[in-house]
């Protein structure tokens, strides 16, 4: 009886250690990996060349429930040009997709206009709300091409905005199109201090 138990114990011991180990071996590769990730977001977010391209991303956390959906910290990335900032590249949620949760990064400049927005995780259906993937439909561009001004109504049309919604999917672009809105007022409000932050 006593054996077994100290089998078990030891069993579990190593069980563990064998996750510490694997956890500790793979989290390098892990981090570099997410990293290479966010900097081809920021790329597809923002204007090619016109900012400065560093080794390492800069990363800071954002906490803002209601504007930004989510009870955690999201991260948002600072970008500068010649050392001075240039823009930011925020994440948020729209909590109201069809299917669930949309993850988004929005790349918005010192002036509050909206460089890109991009779709980085969502479950909506194909052939219909997953057209706000860049990949399938030009969509998520407008919001870069014609709408970018903070002063534009982050509404659908139908709704009274200044966006076109996907058809057989206005929930979805309702969904992403508020969400945007939600972060440009979210810069709005915390402005002075983001473009204060310095470079790393
Ligand atoms: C199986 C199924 C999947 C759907 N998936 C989505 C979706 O991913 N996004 C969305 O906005 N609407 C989806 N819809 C449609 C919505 O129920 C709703 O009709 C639509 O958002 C309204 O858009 P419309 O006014 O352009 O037709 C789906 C409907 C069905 C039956």
């Amino acid at each position: 009886m006593i054996r077994s138990v100290v089998y078990l114990v030891l069993a579990a011991v190593l069980a563990t250690l064998i996750v510490v180990l694997a956890e500790q071996s793979t989290r390098e590769q892990r981090e570099f990996n997410n990293a290479v990730y966010a900097a081809r977001m920021l790329g597809e977010v923002l204007p090619a060349g016109e900012y400065d391209q560093t080794p390492g991303l800069q990363v800071i956390l954002l906490h803002d429930e209601e504007l930004l959906g989510s009870i955690d910290p999201l991260p948002a990335y600072p970008v500068y040009r010649d050392g001075t900032f240039f823009a930011i590249v925020m994440s948020v949620v729209a909590n109201d997709g069809y299917v669930g949760p949309i993850g988004l990064l929005v790349g918005i400049s010192k002036d509050g206009h909206v460089l890109g927005v991009r779709a980085t995780s969502h479950r909506e259906t194909p052939g219909l709300g997953d057209k706000i993937e860049a990949q399938k439909s030009d969509w998520i561009l407008q919001f870069q091409e014609t709408g970018s001004a903070p002063t534009r109504t982050w509404r659908l049309t139908r709704d009274g905005g200044d966006f076109d919604h996907i058809s057989g999917a206005t929930i979805t672009s309702r969904a992403v199109t508020r969400a945007v809105g939600r972060s440009l007022e979210y810069f709005a409000a915390n402005r002075n201090q983001l473009i204060a932050l310095p470079p790393d």
